[in-house]
């Protein structure tokens, strides 16, 4: 797959830079040739020599050099590559290239360039969670940049949270992903045109006390992709998201919530809807009573926490009698008995289509940038392979526009 491919890499300076070097190793061993382009920033983290010596040619540094310019110039450097890596992204290179800035070789490059740019972002969590960080991520986004990561975990300035860079493999798998002529499935132009989409996303946070709660892993990667793609694919969406570290995604309409009982509520005020995706990995279980104040360490020993059952969002909408959206459809995340446990669910949550995915210990789906999902629904269940997020979002998007397509034209229902 990476064979024969030319990638020209930008090196960021970043803490992380020296993980481009193993990029590049990586994406040797696969048979891909590697260009590499090093902003003055990178240059206090790694050297050109050690870039130099695994891309195995010369490294680029500068916009205004004569040599290069003679051999190969700046606009035949962004051109010659079948794709543009940014590894790591730093937050001045997201900045610049939000805002067509070409004042050095790399923002020149990224500027120039009439091929697909991926950019594997790695800062300090607060530099990327900073508004204008996400604004700038948004817009080149809006432009057709592609992002991989950054992930979850403790960062070299000793905080923890999003912002490190994706590890090596991930980056390759994103890269592959990017060169796929067939990564996009093509849609009907405008197929959801005037439709109303509601999408549930992310976690949902339930308190135990003012500064702890209970959470799970999801990262709201797939409702966001879902939002992403409907919308795209012309559908007017709202997109109900529980707490998460990922951008909202642009040009669609982001409700943000914590608790269960909040989403439900936005869900409900979001209605009238054609189609209601319940992606969000909801609590099932809130406290009893959340502590008003802070929980102390005590004589008394460890707190009694009394669970009750949160509401069933999913279920709630499926068995409206007023206004049901036209289709309804439920993600079971299950670690046991996976197809019967959708099965059941179709059933019991009265919805038309189940997206089952195994979240077991290993899998990666949890939190993580690829899933493999089967559908369920009354007539059968078809399993996909294990696809990039935004695949799997844009062919669930494609087979809902059918789906819709069907009922409108009085089709049959699949
Ligand atoms: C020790 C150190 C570590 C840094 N790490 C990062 C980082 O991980 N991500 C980032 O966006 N900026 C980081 N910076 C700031 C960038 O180096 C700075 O914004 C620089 O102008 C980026 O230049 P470039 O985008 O042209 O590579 C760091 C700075 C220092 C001094």
């Amino acid at each position: 797959m990476l064979k024969g491919k030319q990638i020209l890499l930008i090196v960021g300076g970043g803490i992380a830079a020296y993980k481009a070097l193993d990029l590049v190793r990586r994406l040797r061993e696969r048979g891909a040739g590697v260009l590499g382009v090093m902003t003055p920033a990178a240059r206090q983290f790694i050297t050109p020599l050690s870039l130099a010596s695994l891309t195995g040619g010369k490294v680029h540094e500068e916009l205004f050099s004569l040599t290069d310019e003679a051999e190969m110039g700046h606009i035949e450097l962004s051109r010659a590559a079948d794709l543009v890596v940014v590894a790591p992204a730093t937050a001045d290179l997201i900045a610049k290239a939000a805002n067509g800035l070409a004042n050095d070789l790399a923002s020149t490059l990224l500027l120039a360039t009439d091929k697909k740019v991926l950019m594997a972002p790695a800062m300090n969590l607060r530099m990327w969670l900073h508004p204008a960080t996400c604004r700038n991520v948004e817009t080149l986004t809006q432009d057709g940049v592609l992002f991989v990561g950054p992930g979850e975990g403790e960062m070299a300035c000793g905080e923890f949270g999003p912002g490190r860079l994706s590890e090596p493999l991930d980056i390759v798998a994103a890269i592959e992903t990017a060169l796929r002529k067939d990564t996009r499935i093509p849609l009907p132009q405008g197929s959801l045109f005037g439709k109303r989409v509601v999408v549930t996303s992310g976690p949902t946070h339930e308190p135990i006390d003012p500064v702890r709660y209970i959470a799970n892993r999801s990262s709201g990667r797939q409702g966001h992709a879902i939002a992403r793609a409907a919308s795209a694919a012309g559908a007017q969406v709202v997109l109900v998201s529980g707490p998460v570290a990922i951008v909202d995604p642009p040009g669609v309409d982001t409700r943000h919530v914590e608790t269960a009982r909040e989403m439900l509520a936005e869900v409900e005020a979001a209605m009238p809807a054609d189609i209601f995706i319940a992606a969000a990995a909801v609590a099932d279980w809130r406290t009893e009573a959340a502590g008003a104040s802070k929980m102390k360490k005590g004589a008394a020993g460890a707190p009694d926490l009394r669970l009750v059952e949160n509401p069933d969002i999913l279920a709630a909408i499926g068995r409206r009698t007023a206004e049901r959206p036209r289709i309804v459809v439920g993600f079971a995340a299950e670690t046991d008995d996976l197809l019967a446990n959708a099965r059941a669910k179709l059933a019991r949550k009265a919805c038309d289509l189940i997206v089952a995915n195994d979240v077991g210990e290993g899998t990666g789906v949890m939190g993580g940038l690829r899933n493999q999902v089967h559908l369920v629904d009354a007539v059968g269940t078809e399993s996909w392979p294990s696809l990039d997020k935004e695949e799997v979002a844009r062919r669930i998007v494609a087979r809902l526009a059918a789906l819709i397509g069907e009922q409108s034209s009085g089709g049959p229902r699949s």
